[in-house]
């Protein structure tokens, strides 16, 4: 836990809302207060797993007809096997209207490394019954951790979350944000919801920006069976991206906020209030401040810093088009410039220096940073870059790539076709290739440290692997990208079916200097198992997300091993 001791944590959960249960050994076994009625219809989670402790998580939703302000009971159980026989811990919690019937508690005195089951018990319903996990200590051979991103409720089914949720030896899945998008039926990804049985429902259509809108989205992505499953195996380490609040989001605004829509500030904070009640998350400095970054040990073999690049510290996006004069001539200069200012950040200068003090105090064997954006470099050929702007060409990146193959073979190149592969640009302005002056500031202080670094990272909706490089080009360490779960990806950009998505991501590791895998258009998950001697990526994809009928279709597997 960053820059708070536990008994800090404890004051401050206390001082806003009393909205974390916190159950201390002294509180163990504490009489059960009477239960009110209640339905579990979002199922149960767990999350933020130290080596003593996790986050328990329910929602308590009334029985029809109860007075809305009235307080709710549950009582709720944590046994050392799944049939309740040995029941380790037992308590009572209260929530109410004010926290959207949300409960958490914050079960203390845990034994590490081990797997303890819960459930929550109403009046006459019991909630489902959750598996969770505690951290381990120490002496441990290996951390398996399961990885997700962007998953959108109107353009498929939750199969990847269903996947996981089959295997019940997860460390902790990480989510890296987009665990909900804020658009509006007939915005980003909505086409198909209708025909598959996945449209926003009649009190929910439009685009989130109050509380209530946020608190409702949440509850309909939980409805979910793949979701509500996977919460209910193991615990979550969850981070937000951009669209837990609304689109391309940075520190004063947002791409997809307008003035009209009101006052930006007043929309986040409902949003990061609705995150905090609906994720199992013990949010570092109380439910109500956005400042969401903070360190997990797993025993002394890999030390998780789960960061923000979004909401708390980020500098606008640059964007290619305000260096487009009227003919489409890019004006390079005054882009480099932008690009080169040692004043524009991802994380701000707080979260920054935070990173660097804990990277350099951490003593784990993998130091694993757990974010949203990819930090590797996606350079492309310029050429390539404007025909993606007109919609793009395979042709025409198929002979890019069939140049840099025959360059990288030592065939001599025309003085024009040598040009066509050095005039780059980085793909993504929005990733850390915008940001690259702290990237290598990031980049020189790891170095400086000799830590064995991975990087994982969602957002694109589709897989990548990159060997991480400084301006050197010394490895600093190495990057997996987690495909959606459901959110269209590259195939869609750039309108191509799964023979020319192959193709493509076939030749893109030729074409970018640090890319040694991608996947462009299948939906899935990442698998990470971390032991001594090197880190095993696992990209796993399913047929479809049109229903809940799927199978695990693909598999692609690499292992970074440490020299
Ligand atoms: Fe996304």
């Amino acid at each position: 836990m960053n820059q708070f001791t536990r008994r800090n944590f404890i004051r401050a959960a206390l001082a806003t809302t009393g909205s974390v249960v916190v159950s201390t050994p002294l509180q163990a076994m504490s009489r059960p207060q009477l239960p009110s009625e209640v339905t579990f219809e979002h199922g149960v989670a767990s999350g933020d797993p130290l080596q003593d402790a996790v986050i328990l998580w329910t929602r308590a939703t009334p029985a029809a007809g109860t007075e809305p302000s009235a307080p709710t009971k549950v009582t709720w159980e944590l046994s050392s096997d799944p049939e309740f026989k040995k029941i380790v811990r037992r308590g009572g919690a209260e929530t109410d209207l004010a926290r959207d019937f949300t409960v958490k508690i914050d079960v203390q005195g845990l034994q590490p490394n081990t797997a303890y089951y819960y459930r929550f018990i109403g009046a006459s319903e019991q909630s489902p019954v959750g598996r969770t996990k505690t951290l381990p200590a120490a002496g441990i051979e290996q951390v398996k951790l399961a990885i997700f991103s962007c998953s959108n409720y109107p353009a498929g089914y939750f199969n990847a979350y269903q996947l996981a949720a089959a295997s019940d030896d997860w460390d902790a899945v990480l989510h890296l944000g987009d665990y909900i998008y804020e658009y509006g039926s007939g915005g980003y990804a909505t086409e198909r919801a209708a025909e598959i049985g996945r449209a926003l429902p009649e009190d929910n259509r439009g685009e989130l920006y109050t509380i209530t809108d946020y608190r409702k989205r949440y509850a309909l992505y939980r409805t979910d069976a793949g979701l509500q499953a996977l919460h209910a195996a193991a615990p979550f380490i969850a981070v937000w991206d951009d669209h837990e609040i609304s689109n391309d989001t940075w520190k004063a605004g947002a791409q997809n906020h307008s003035e009209d829509e009101g006052d930006f500030f007043a929309r986040r904070a409902a949003a990061v209030q609705a995150y905090y009640e609906w994720l199992p998350i013990r949010p570092p400095m109380g439910e109500r401040n956005p400042q969401i970054y903070r360190s997990f040990r797993f025993g002394d073999l890999l030390d998780l810093h789960m960061l923000d690049t979004r909401v708390i510290g980020r500098d606008q996006q640059l964007d290619f088009k305000r260096y487009m004069d009227s003919e489409g001539n890019f004006d390079g200069r005054a882009f480099s410039a932008a690009m080169a200012d040692p004043d524009r950040s991802l994380l701000g200068k707080p979260q920054l220096q935070w990173l660097q003090e804990t990277l350099s105090t951490s003593t784990g064997h993998w130091q694993l940073l757990g974010q949203q954006v990819l930090m590797g470099k996606i350079h492309l050929p310029v050429e390539m870059m404007t025909s993606f702007y007109r919609g793009g060409s395979q042709n025409h990146t198929a002979e890019l790539i069939g140049l840099k193959a025959a360059s990288l073979q030592g065939k001599p190149l025309t003085e024009s076709q040598r040009a066509r592969l050095q005039h780059v640009v980085p793909y993504n302005l929005d990733a850390w290739d915008g940001y690259a002056v702290e990237r290598e500031l990031l980049y020189r202080h790891i170095k400086g440290l000799n830590k064995n670094l991975v990087v994982v990272a969602g957002d694109t909706h589709n897989a990548w692997y990159s060997h991480l490089k400084d301006a050197a080009g010394q490895m600093v360490g190495v990057e997996f990208a987690a495909p959606s779960v459901t959110s269209p990806g590259m195939e869609t950009y750039l309108k191509m079916d799964e023979e020319a998505a192959t193709e493509m991501a076939a030749g893109m590791p030729v074409l970018v200097d640090e890319l040694q895998y991608c996947n462009l258009h299948q939906r899935g998950y990442m698998a990470l198992t971390f032991r001594r001697d090197g880190v095993q990526a696992e990209w796993k994809y399913v047929d479809n997300i049109r229903s809940t009928e799927f199978v695990e279709v693909a598999r692609h597997s690499v292992t970074h091993t440490l020299s």
